[in-house]
């Protein structure tokens, strides 16, 4: 994928950083092995290029951020842990899932010390900017809970409007992309001005990103995508499909699509959802918030790097 090539720079100062960061070797192995596996599957590594970008906005150079981007990197691969015991997954980029692999305890406390993990590499060698660091890195974080408490009840609920939806995918995805912009931000000395129209951009691509994850999730190459395909209608996720197919289906249709549920027929499911197009709409609110997310870029000084970021990102397909 060209978005790889573009962000060569970054990635290969990322994770030569990550890789001299001391964890395979600690004791006691059950609680670091599982976080030196899941970092070692790589993933794509948005974030922490994201914060790395931010930062070279600003006049800073990539490299001032590299602590920063590891603490938000790890905080990210700590989400997912506990996100996979939460939706029963057992496939994460490629392989068995942290609960898979050991099992549901092992997940909590890796998770918990990887948050724990987080927050030493966000304070690394800071003083002065600190405060600043923590009030965004401790508003992202509570944000992304809070989108995890509603992606979790909306599975209960019949009824999920897209409003609410957006809301949710806005806390438990949008937040972190945005706030690792902010880091990268801080750390390059952005204004109050600037930070706010980056946080702005932030959650217009990170919308995107959230939809397309949705849609890979059914219409994706398992793969590629390194997740089980049609596992958020196993777990009964109100994604944008299933609420688009809300607004979009007959009655009769309806019924259908929630006898396919029920009976986890994720065949049965995609023939519904094919239906009505369900695909080419989803990808039009994609374009939406994608094109939101460069006209947002107007207020911000060389933003070249994301708006080829941007691109890149909509053509994702892991
Ligand atoms: C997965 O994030 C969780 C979502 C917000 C969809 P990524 O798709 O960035 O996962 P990796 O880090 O590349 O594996
Ligand atoms: C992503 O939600 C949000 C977080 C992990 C915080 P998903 O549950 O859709 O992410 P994947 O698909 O498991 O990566
Ligand atoms: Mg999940
Ligand atoms: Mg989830
Ligand atoms: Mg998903």
């Amino acid at each position: 994928m060209s978005f790889i090539k573009d962000m060569r720079k970054y990635l290969q100062l990322f994770n030569e950083y990550l890789a001299s960061v001391p964890l395979a070797e600690q004791e006691p192995k059950n609680l670091y092995e599982p976080v030196s596996y899941v970092l070692s599957f790589g993933g794509k590594r948005i974030r922490p290029v994201l914060a790395m970008i931010a930062c070279e906005m600003f006049g800073g150079k990539a490299e001032d951020v590299l602590p920063q981007a590891t603490g938000i990197e790890i905080f990210h691969n700590f989400t997912l842990l506990h996100d996979d015991v939460m939706d029963n997954a057992d496939m994460r980029r490629g392989n068995d899932t942290v609960h898979k692999k050991w099992n549901t305890n092992t997940a909590i406390l890796s998770g918990d010390a990887m948050l724990i993990l987080a927050y030493r590499y966000i304070a690394v060698g800071q003083k002065e900017k600190l405060p600043a660091l923590l009030e965004s890195f401790n508003r992202t974080a509570l944000g992304v809970c809070e989108g995890q408490q509603y992606d979790m009840d909306f599975e209960k609920q019949q009824t999920v409007t897209l409003r609410e939806y957006l809301e949710m995918i806005r806390l438990k995805t949008a937040v972190l992309i945005a706030g690792a912009l902010d880091i990268g931000a801080i750390m390059g000395g952005a204004s109050p001005e600037a930070r706010e129209h980056l946080q702005e951009y932030g959650t217009n691509i990170g919308l995107a990103f959230q939809l397309q994850d949705d849609l890979l999730d059914l219409y994706g190459d398992e793969k590629t995508f390194g997740k089980k395909i049609g596992s958020d209608i196993i777990e009964k996720k109100k994604t944008f499909l299933w609420i688009k197919a809300q607004e979009l289906l007959t009655p009769e249709g309806r019924i259908s699509l929630r006898n396919a549920i029920d009976t986890a027929d994720i065949a049965g499911v995609r023939k519904v959802y094919d239906s009505i197009n369900i695909k080419e709409h989803c990808q039009e609110e994609i374009q939406k918030y994608y094109e939101k997310s460069l006209s947002t870029l107007k207020q911000l000084p060389n933003s070249t790097a994301l708006e080829n970021f941007s691109k890149e990102l909509t053509l994702r397909i892991a």
